[in-house]
């Protein structure tokens, strides 16, 4: 009888710090599929700020709470290592919703073949929630013009390095907000962005009008912080915000104030959140215009990866401290 290691939500945290506490780990015997189902061995499992918000009895949220006592929720990537599908077979390589353990059992909905030739690192890092999320919210959101100028906070991040490389090869001036000099380093050096703010020393408003000085039209929100306000108010007209993330806020007690709206009249500024489970249906339709970029080499990525299932526990903690250099998964 072959055991695998699972782990389940049993506190939430509501001081919002996360830890072994939250969690249990159970030992479970490897279960055989059915008719029309198959087993899949999970091999990388992502990590997302995400996650913190689905620990949390919040129910007026996009998508339900985990329950106490199930299987922590998370997208990850595996190999189907035995099949009573139809669709399947042995061997498969394939990307969905599997949750923290080693081993899941699926009839097939929500899981999709990997792409011929993508390996399971570039699968979460690019054609999993960071591309699909980088691509639904900035072109068809944000709707970039040649020769605009975007800023994205996150930059580093693995969302935001994907937006400011496709904004970088629609023709936009590209600034990326990021929270260490090695970041700045890497977005400029590395993936091509014309500048970076480092939030945690630059002076905000010196820096943004030095580095965009036809002032702001896409504003790829996914932090927050003070330099929010500085960003809205130094917007054109008809400038579009597309509020994608607020990590700073996951942790507070009391979220930060909002900038003051009187910007969006007088320059017409769009402002629009979203959720990607909204939009997971149109997945093909997104990987349809992210794979353009990505077959060009417009896209480079880097993964910043963990070992061991029970490794995530502490893990998640590195995406709220800004430790994580790239995608953030777990190498189970
Ligand atoms: N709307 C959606 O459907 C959707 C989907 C995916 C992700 N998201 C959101 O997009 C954002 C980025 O997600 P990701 O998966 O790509 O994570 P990520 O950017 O790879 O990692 C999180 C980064 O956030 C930064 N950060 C942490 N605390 C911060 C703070 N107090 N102020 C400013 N920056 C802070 C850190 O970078 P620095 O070192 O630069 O500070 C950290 O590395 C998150 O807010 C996430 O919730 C939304």
């Amino acid at each position: 009888m072959t055991t695998y290691t699972a782990i389940h939500l049993k506190n939430r945290p509501d001081d919002g710090k996360i830890g072994e506490h939250l969690f249990e780990v159970k030992e479970k015997t490897v279960p055989e599929p059915e008719n029309n189902q198959v087993l899949v061995r999970q091999t990388y499992m992502s990590l997302d700020p995400a996650m913190l918000g689905w620990m949390t009895a919040d129910e007026e949220s996009y998508i339900a709470p985990v329950e106490l006592g199930e299987v922590m929720r998370s997208s990850g990537v595996g190999t189907i290592v035995s099949s009573r599908h139809p669709d399947y077979s042995e061997g498969d390589k394939v990307m969905g919703m599997m949750g923290w353990q080693e081993y899941v059992i699926s009839d097939g909905k929500g899981l999709n073949k990997l792409q011929e030739g993508v390996d399971e690192e570039t699968a979460l890092c690019v054609f999993g929630l960071p591309g699909l999320t980088a691509t639904q919210g900035l072109l068809n959101i944000g709707q970039p013009q040649e020769g605009e100028t975007l800023i994205v906070t996150g930059a580093a991040g693995s969302v935001g390095s994907i937006v400011g490389q496709m904004a970088k090869a629609d023709g936009l001036r590209v600034i990326g907000v990021v929270g260490s000099d090695e970041k700045a380093d890497w977005i400029t050096n590395e993936l091509g962005f014309d500048g970076a703010i480092n939030y945690k020393t630059d002076d905000l408003q010196a820096k943004l009008e030095a580095l965009a000085p036809d002032r702001i039209d896409v504003f790829f929100e996914n932090t927050g912080g003070p330099i929010q306000s500085h960003i809205v108010n130094y917007m054109n007209a008809h400038a579009r915000v597309v509020v994608c993330g607020m990590i700073s806020d996951y942790q507070a007690e009391t979220p930060a104030p909002g900038p003051n709206w009187l910007p969006l009249i007088k320059k017409r500024i769009r402002i629009q959140g979203f959720a990607m489970p909204d939009h997971l249906d149109n997945s093909a339709q997104l990987i349809a215009q992210l794979t353009p970029y990505v077959q060009q080499g417009k896209i480079k990525y880097r993964s910043h990866i963990i070992e061991g299932l029970t490794s995530a526990m502490e893990g998640l903690n590195l995406l709220f401290e800004g430790k994580n250099k790239g995608k953030l998964m777990v190498k189970l």
